[in-house]
C-alpha cells in the first residue's frame, strides 16, 4: 500500500512535477550548450570476444586468471553491445541523452602486423553512422584498458615502443574515421592503467612495483603526446584531449603534517598526471613519497607530452580522508557515519568543485573541462518494471548542484556524462556492481530504464523545449 511519502516518487504522480532531480532555475545546467551525455567502455559492455577477427586483450587474460575478478566473472558476454548496438543507440536517443562517450576495442580494429581488420572498423563506423542520424555527439576514447595481449607480451606499457605503436593505432582510427568523432579522448584514467595495472596489480595486466608504475606511466603519458599532432592531422575539425580520474583528499585534522600527507595524496594522483601534461615536468614532490622511482625520460618526451589540449576529462568518484603516516607518507582515515555506496566509495559531491576550483587555481593554461564520468553504484533491482533508484537521482542532483558551483566561481565546464549508461563489466567488480541508468539482466540481456534516467530525460525534454 503505498504511503505519502513513495507517491512523491512515482513518475505517474503530478505531484513528481516537483521531482527530486530536476536542477533549480538558476542553474548553469539549464544552458542549453552544456552537454548532458552517457559514457561506456568497449570491453565493460561489448562482449564477442573473439568474433570477427578480435584478438584478446589484457583483460581477457587477466579476467580468466582465478581470483582475479569477483565470481570469477570475464567481458566475453557482457551487455553483448556488440549485437544489440543498435537497440542500445535507440535507447540513448530515446532518453534525449545529447552526447556518448564510448571507448574502441584496440585489439577490435588492427591485427599483431598493425594492419587494420576491416570487420572490427566497420562495427565503430555503423555505430558512429547511427548516432550522428540520430543527433547524438559522439565523444570517442582509443585507450580505455584494453590493450592488445600480444603488446602486452612484449612488454605492455613497459616498454616504450607500446607508445608508437599507440600512435600508428590513433592514425589508423582517425583516418578511418574523420567527421564522424566530435571529440577525442586518446586515454582513459592513465593512473589506472599505470597504478593499478602495474603499481599495485589490482587491474590488468597484475603487475606490482613502484618502479613499473611511474615507467609505465610515463609511456602512456608518451603514447598520448605521439597521439595528438597524428588525431589533428587526420580529423581537424574534432577536438582532442584526455580523460583523467582525478583524487580528492581531505585533511583528517589541521595539523601540519596530515595537510602535508593531503598535498602528497594529490600529487600522487593528479599531478602526476596534471603536470606533465600542463606543465611539461613530472612533479618532484612525487619521487619523495617514492624514492628511486624516476622513469627514463628521453629528451624531447617532455615536450611531446604537454601538447596543448582542447579540453581535458575529468572523472571524479569520491574523496578520501587522509593523516600522516608518521613517515614521509599518508594512510587513509575512513570517516565514520557518512553515506556510502554499493562500492563503499563515500558521496561527497564538494569534493568535484573544490577539485575543479583548485585546477583552476593551480594551472594557468588549464584547458576546457567535460566531467567524462561521474555516477555511482548501487544493487538495484527490478520491481513491476521498475528500478527506483533513489540514491542515484540524489547523487547525480548533487553533484550537478557542485558543477554548476564550479562554473559560477568560473571553470569552464562543458559538460557532463554519467557513468555509465547501462551495468555493466566493472572491472575487478565483475558484475555486482551496478553504475547504470539502465538495468541489465544479463540473463536475457533485458534492458531497464531506472528512474534516474527517467528523470534525466524528463529535465532534458524541459530544457529543450524551453529553447
Ligand atoms: C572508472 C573507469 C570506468 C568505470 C568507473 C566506475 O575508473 O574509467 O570504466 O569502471 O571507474
Amino acid at each position: 500500500m503505498a504511503n505519502d511519502a513513495s507517491a512523491v516518487f512515482d513518475a505517474r504522480s503530478p505531484q513528481s512535477l516537483a521531482d527530486p532531480f530536476t536542477p533549480p532555475a538558476d542553474s548553469s545546467l539549464w544552458r542549453k550548450n552544456f552537454l548532458l551525455g552517457a559514457a561506456t567502455a568497449s570491453y565493460q559492455i561489448e562482449g564477442a570476444v573473439a568474433e570477427d577477427g578480435r584478438l584478446p586483450s589484457i583483460w581477457d587474460t587477466f579476467s580468466a586468471t582465478p581470483g582475479k575478478v569477483l565470481a570469477g566473472d570475464t567481458g566475453a558476454v557482457a551487455c553483448d553491445h556488440y549485437h544489440r548496438w543498435q537497440e542500445d543507440v535507440d535507447m540513448l536517443a530515446g532518453l534525449g541523452l545529447e552526447a556518448y562517450r564510448l571507448s574502441i576495442a584496440w585489439p577490435r580494429v588492427m591485427d599483431a602486423s598493425g594492419a587494420p581488420n576491416r570487420k572490427g572498423l566497420d562495427f565503430y563506423k555503423r555505430l558512429l553512422a547511427r548516432l550522428k542520424e540520430k543527433g547524438i555527439a559522439t565523444s570517442v576514447t582509443l585507450y580505455h584498458w584494453d590493450l592488445p595481449q600480444h603488446l602486452e607480451d612484449r612488454g605492455g606499457w613497459l616498454n616504450r615502443d607500446t607508445a608508437y605503436r599507440f600512435a600508428d593505432y590513433a592514425d589508423l582510427m582517425s583516418r578511418e574515421l574523420a567527421g564522424s568523432v566530435d571529440a577525442w579522448s586518446t586515454l582513459n584514467e592513465p593512473w589506472c592503467s599505470a597504478y593499478l595495472g602495474y603499481g599495485n596489480g589490482h587491474h590488468a595486466p597484475g603487475l606490482a612495483d613502484g618502479r613499473f608504475a611511474t615507467q609505465a606511466m610515463h609511456h602512456l603519458l608518451l603514447a598520448h603526446g605521439l597521439a595528438l599532432p597524428v588525431l589533428r592531422a587526420n580529423d581537424p575539425a574534432s577536438q582532442k584531449g584526455i580523460v583523467a580520474n582525478m583524487g580528492r583528499g581531505t585533511a583528517n585534522s589541521d595539523s601540519a603534517a596530515d595537510r602535508r600527507a593531503t598535498y602528497l595524496f594529490e600529487v600522487q594522483h593528479n599531478a602526476w598526471i596534471l603536470d606533465p601534461l600542463l606543465k611539461g615536468a613530472y612533479p618532484r614532490d612525487l619521487f619523495e613519497l617514492w624514492p628511486g622511482t624516476e622513469p627514463l625520460v628521453l629528451d624531447g618526451d617532455m615536450q611531446t607530452i604537454a601538447a596543448p589540449l582542447d579540453f581535458l576529462g575529468v572523472n571524479y568518484y569520491f574523496r578520501t580522508n587522509l593523516a600522516s603516516d608518521g613517515a614521509h607518507g599518508f594512510r587513509e582515515v575512513p570517516p565514520q557515519g557518512v553515506e556510502r555506496t554499493q562500492m563503499g566509495w563515500e558521496v561527497y559531491p564538494d569534493g568535484l568543485r573544490d577539485l575543479l576550483t583548485g585546477f583552476r587555481k593551480t594551472y594557468a593554461n588549464l584547458p576546457p573541462i567535460y566531467i567524462t564520468e561521474n555516477g555511482m553504484a548501487s544493487d538495484d533491482k527490478v520491481t513491476d518494471g521498475r528500478v527506483d533508484d533513489t540514491q542515484r537521482i540524489a547523487f547525480l542532483k548533487r553533484h550537478l548542484a557542485a558543477v554548476d558551483q564550479a562554473i559560477k566561481a568560473g571553470v569552464d565546464v562543458r559538460g557532463y556524462f554519467l557513468w555509465s549508461l547501462m551495468d555493466n563489466f566493472e572491472w575487478a567488480f565483475g558484475y555486482e556492481r551496478r553504475f547504470g541508468v539502465v538495468h541489465v539482466d544479463y540473463a536475457t540481456q533485458k534492458r531497464t530504464i531506472k528512474r534516474s534516467a527517467e528523470l534525466v530525460a524528463k529535465f532534458l525534454r524541459e530544457r529543450k523545449a524551453r529553447t
